[in-house]
């Protein structure tokens, strides 16, 4: 069976202490689970879009996809540079995540990206308090946060200027579910058409 767990480092990169490798890693483990939950559910809705929009939203997401796996990449690699074995493994994943699995399945292209601008927002948020918690400890990996959240934000606007007005609101405003948010789109879109 997979560890679900990591083992404190016995080594770190230079200039750093163990303790503090082992503190930063284990911040990335949760941000691996979260890029590797995130390019999984890209491709769910890549496969799961219907209607209208379809081949844009579809056609959008693969170059995100591919970005984000190489986030994943980047962060277990860094996790084993420091000392730490990074768990890749999907039953550690669903075990130790915090939040939900995303839960729309066949659905319009608005009403995915309304639940997409949640999961976004999601992970930009998380992915920001780590970088505020590597400050001191570890500015390389914080450096390579910063580029990540740089990207990923710049992808939560694209989905995010599907779903904006022309007056600057953004229709899942106030929602807190995905579902609420793919409702909400789904009803700005039709009351637009
Ligand atoms: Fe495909």
């Amino acid at each position: 069976m997979a560890p679900k767990k990591s083992e404190a480092a016995k080594y770190t990169v230079p200039g750093m202490s163990t303790s503090d490798g082992t503190e930063v890693a284990t911040m990335l483990q949760d941000r691996l689970n979260a890029l590797t939950d995130l390019h999984l559910t890209l491709k769910h809705i890549h496969w799961n879009v219907v209607g209208p929009h379809f081949i844009a939203v579809h056609e959008m997401l693969d170059p995100q996809v591919e970005a984000v796996r190489a986030m994943s990449d980047a962060t277990a690699e860094r996790m084993a540079t420091l000392g730490v074995a990074p768990i890749g493994t999907p039953g550690a994943l669903v075990a130790t995540r915090t939040w939900d699995d995303y839960d729309i399945g066949r659905a319009t292209a608005i009403e995915h990206l309304g639940a997409l601008d949640l999961v976004y927002a999601g992970v930009i948020e998380d992915h920001r308090k780590i970088i505020d918690a590597t400050e001191d400890s570890d500015p390389v990996t914080q450096d390579m946060l910063i580029g990540q959240s740089a990207q990923l934000e710049l992808f939560h606007w694209f989905v995010r200027a599907h779903l904006e007005s022309a007056s600057g609101e953004l229709s899942t405003s106030g929602a807190t579910t995905e579902p609420q948010a793919a409702r909400k789109a789904g009803s700005a879109a039709e009351n637009q058409g």
